[in-house]
């Protein structure tokens, strides 16, 4: 599933030994395979192509620009959820047309941006929100394309914290409502109405809450196309699951053989919004042992990245594959499982150096005898990792290093000491 793998006992990304990477870049650093990265879009490309889907790369998955760039230049839509990710996928080469903007709080300056950008479409989370993008439309003389985003009320079954399909959220508008809001907008000449959109979580690990929400959709459909108005466009949204290492998330292909033929023939255009799907297997966070603390009967080491870094496992109980990039021939993991258990190997927490007992990347994993300056390797933190990094107790971001065949390059530096109060000079 991805360009990660153990060589004569040393981890290497396509062709570069990770630990290399490591001695140039320093740690933490996150490290992405453009292979992989491509490779997973190709893939839901090609599962979905009779429907000639627009696929938008949802940014806010792993938004460095060079990733931006390569999937760009691919022919990949972008989702955006602010000002900044618009920025940045225009910066990153994104065809404007083939841009969808959602987010429950668009504030006016970002709706202008976007009209100015001349984005595809508009993902409309509320009444309110609605009436707005009419007045500045208005306003500006300009007609922009709309798509209503509905929440179906499934239950994607995944974490609390994303899970948006359910009718108590503050995504969308539900069902029942969305009718009487095209009845009251959708015959707008300024902002033209003529989708829907549907997001139901992330990740959403099973293929039936998206057939029952696209069918609940395709129902919707019908009836807004029965009263009179175009729909001409569905976008169902992003969540598809990633390979944690857990056997748990479907292909492409999976996720396609069932919904492609519900939207085949239906005269709709097509979007998709996979962010993790794409980007989450393309990256590793690299990270160096400081130090092995035995404190009752648990051992702990401690690593230089934290949830600063990577705040998955502190947020969501996620859980990420983790493994020493040198572990020797005698401890290559023949399957990269949470819960393998190989000869030789101790149960450990791995943790950061920040002041939170929920600091932890991992717990009670076996891990071959690791100790201070040995490299570790978080895998799957492509997605949700570097974007979500923040500066708690000051530590300046971690670098990124984007790897091609046998080269690689850092596309974002390291922050220093300066970066961090730069924008507190007075
Ligand atoms: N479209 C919309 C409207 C979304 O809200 C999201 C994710 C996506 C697409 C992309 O979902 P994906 O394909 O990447 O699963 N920080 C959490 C995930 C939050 C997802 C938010 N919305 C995590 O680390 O698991």
């Amino acid at each position: 599933m991805d360009s990660f793998e153990y060589r004569q006992g040393e981890l290497f990304c396509e062709d570069v030994p990770a630990g290399q990477i490591a001695e140039a870049a320093g740690t933490p650093t996150f490290v992405y395979s453009a292979a992989t990265l491509i490779e997973h879009y190709d893939r839901i490309a090609a599962a979905f192509a009779v429907l000639r889907p627009i696929i938008c790369y949802s940014i806010k998955s792993c938004q460095n620009i060079h990733l931006i760039r390569l999937l760009a230049e691919r022919g990949a839509g972008m989702d955006v959820v602010s000002g900044g990710e618009l920025f940045r996928a225009l910066k990153g080469g994104a065809d404007p047309a083939r841009i969808v903007y959602a987010g429950v709080g668009k504030t006016d300056r970002e709706i202008h941006e976007a009209i100015d950008a001349g984005i595809g479409w508009f993902n409309i989370e509320s009444e309110a929100e609605l009436a707005n993008i009419i007045a500045l439309a208005t306003d500006r003389n300009v007609v922009v394309r709309a798509a209503l985003r509905v929440n179906p009320d499934v239950d994607p079954k995944t974490h609390r914290h994303t899970s948006t399909g359910k009718k108590e959220t503050k995504f969308g508008v539900d069902i029942e409502r969305a009718r009487r809001v095209f009845d009251e907008f959708g015959r707008n000449p300024r902002v033209r109405l003529t989708g829907l959109h549907l997001h139901i979580g992330s990740p959403v690990n099973t293929v039936a809450p998206y057939v029952e929400a696209i069918r609940k959709a395709l129902a919707l459909i019908g009836d807004l196309r029965a009263a009179g108005f175009t729909i001409d466009t569905l976008d169902i949204g992003g969540g598809f699951g990633a390979d944690y290492e857990t056997d748990q998330a479907p292909f492409a292909a999976e996720y396609a053989q069932h919904i492609v033929p519900l939207l085949k023939d239906q005269g709709l255009h097509v979007i998709l919004e996979p962010g993790r799907s794409i980007s989450a297997n393309a990256g590793v966070l690299l990270a160096r042992v400081l130090y092995v603390k035995q404190a009752g009967d648990k051992q702990f080491v401690i690593v230089d990245a934290a949830m600063t870094d990577l705040i998955r496992p502190a947020l969501y109980d996620a859980s990420h594959f983790l493994w020493p990039v040198r572990p020797g021939t005698d401890h290559v993991p023949a399957r990269r499982r949470h819960d393998l258990r190989m000869p030789g190997c101790r149960m450990v927490d791995v943790v950061g150096p920040v002041c939170e007992s929920g600091d932890f990347l991992a717990r009670e994993r076996y891990l071959p005898p690791v100790q201070r300056g040995d490299l570790l390797a978080v895998f799957t933190a492509g997605a949700y990792g570097f974007v979500m990094a923040s500066h708690y107790n000051s530590r300046p971001n971690a670098a990124e290093v984007l790897v091609e065949g046998n080269a690689y390059r850092i596309i974002r530096r390291r922050e220093n000491y300066p970066d961090l109060i730069e924008p507190e000079k007075s």
